[in-house]
């Protein structure tokens, strides 16, 4: 960052600032029984992606206003380690209506009031500043516009010149006023010392006989105050209203994700099929090969490789580590230096100690494996009885052999040695072989004898049906 734009970011840390965010809307057209604006993208509902953003623009304090869904929201934002307060909106009248919810919040007197919609996940930090900074070079009034490739149902921002003169809701405009395609993003900054006097004047006659946040320009117009209207990228504005809208932001939040991973330092060589959970931690100089899926709680060191066609989910990939191709790392999969979990192989609260090895067509459920241990093809850890689990200790430099079931609870000290094929019910100490399968019979010429017998049976059935 230049020390221009340093100085800037100084200044509006110096105002005092509340964001406000609209999220009482039923969202109808999502048809889910989910409160639209608990919708996850990146596996976090929309409005709380809104409230980080708020949070990463120096905002102080953020007021939600909630309507339907209301405890669910609630419920959803606290969890998200976001503080705010919540407004009640019981019915929802229009967007000023929605903001005068939160009048005693804007009453407590702030510099700026920035007032979001929490359907528009993918709004960032740079757009909510340049809006500050408008009101900080003296705009009582900053409009978030944008210019849709199809501008239908959206307000449209009425300049004359530089100067923002009003916002024409679709339904109340003229032919001539249809034909702007700069439109309004619903991103709004005030001047929070005004702001309670414009939502005064505002009234509700107009086609949806709702009271519109955006007829406060043409008051602030009509009293005199500067207005002012700044361009933001669609992206940013992007409103959810139906789950098409929720699959595009998903796909526009997935690829600013890949792009942040790759600029990190982290390989992908097809980052177009990786998908990311917003809390997905990964060090530069991992490498990921294509789709890949990480679910919650995923971190990934440096130097470990993630093969192709793996499903990650609460699991912690250490330092040089390989994983996949075609793995599922379940929560509590912990995975340490330069260990691997090869193919068609499942782990789940598990540890692998430094150096061992998981390599194919494996089960692994509530163990603990030390260091250098290997584990053969096939092996599985029986850790539930139908209705308890119960925990496998593997100690280091262990070998189990392949296609071995391991009964927990069960412990295989260091240096045991698993005969393949055992089912092993008994703790099995250090040093000691364990083999647990019937004694192998070998009859000499009798493979030979029994095949001359099969086939001369069939040659005399042949001969019966002649
Ligand atoms: C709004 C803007 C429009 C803009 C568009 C951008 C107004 C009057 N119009 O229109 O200029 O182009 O957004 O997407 O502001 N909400 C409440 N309570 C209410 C009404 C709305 O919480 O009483 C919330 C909704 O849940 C939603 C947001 O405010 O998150 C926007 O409301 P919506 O009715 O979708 O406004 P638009 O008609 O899309
Ligand atoms: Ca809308």
């Amino acid at each position: 960052m230049g020390q221009r734009e340093e100085t800037t970011l100084e200044k509006l840390m110096s105002r005092s600032c509340l964001s406000i965010i609209l999220a009482a809307g039923q969202g109808t057209r999502m048809k889910s029984d989910l409160p639209k604006v608990l919708h996850p993208v990146g596996g976090l509902p929309m409005v709380v992606h809104v409230a980080e953003c708020a949070k990463n623009t120096g905002t102080n304090d953020i007021a939600i206003v909630v309507g339907h869904g209301s405890e669910d929201v609630q419920q959803a934002v606290t969890l998200s380690g976001a503080t705010a307060t919540f407004h009640h909106q019981a019915e929802q009248l229009g967007t000023a209506h929605a903001v005068s919810a939160a009048r005693d919040s804007i009453d407590k007197g702030y510099d700026d009031v920035l007032v979001l919609f929490g359907d528009t996940p993918l709004i960032e930090a740079e757009t909510l500043l340049a809006a500050r900074k408008e009101l900080e070079n003296g705009a009582d009034i900053c409009v978030v516009g944008f210019k849709p490739d199809d501008p239908t149902g959206y307000g449209r921002l009425l300049e004359d010149g530089d100067e923002l003169v009003a916002i024409r809701e679709h339904k109340d405009a003229s032919p001539r006023e249809l034909k702007v395609g700069f439109c309004n993003g619903g991103i709004m900054a005030f001047n929070g010392h005004m702001l309670g006097q414009l939502l005064d004047r505002i009234g509700n006659d107009n086609a949806k006989a709702e009271y519109y946040l955006t007829d406060a320009v043409e008051i602030a117009r009509s009293l005199g105050l500067p207005r002012k209207a700044i361009e933001a990228p669609v992206d940013n504005v992007l409103g959810v209203n139906t789950r098409v809208e929720l699959a595009r932001a998903e796909a526009i939040w997935q690829e600013r994700r890949r792009n942040h991973f790759l600029r990190a330092g982290v390989s992908m060589i097809a980052p177009e099929t990786v998908y990311f959970h917003h809390d997905t931690q990964i060090e530069a100089g991992a490498e990921l090969e294509p789709n890949i899926f990480f679910g919650p709680r995923v971190g990934v060191e440096k130097g470990a490789k993630i093969r192709a066609y793996s499903h990650i989910e609460g699991a912690h990939i250490g330092q040089n580590a390989e994983v996949g191709p075609f793995a599922r790392l379940r929560p509590g999969a912990e995975l340490s230096t330069g260990s691997k979990v090869g193919n068609f192989c499942e782990v789940k609260n598990a540890s692998v100690g430094e150096g061992s090895k998981i390599n194919h067509l494996t089960y692994i459920g509530d163990a603990k494996i030390g260091t250098n241990s290997n584990i053969g093809a096939g092996t599985i850890t029986c850790n539930y009885d139908g209705a308890n689990k119960h925990q496998t200790t593997i100690g280091d430099n262990v070998f189990v052999g392949s296609n071995s079931a391991l009964v927990a609870p069960v412990t295989l000290e260091d240096n045991a040695y698993i005969g393949s094929g055992s089912v092993i019910t008994a703790n099995v100490p250090a040093d000691a072989l364990a083999i647990s399968r019937a004694h192998q019979v070998t009859k000499e010429g009798l493979a030979k004898r029994l095949k001359e017998k099969v086939l001369a049976l069939k040659e005399k059935r042949k001969n019966e049906k002649i």
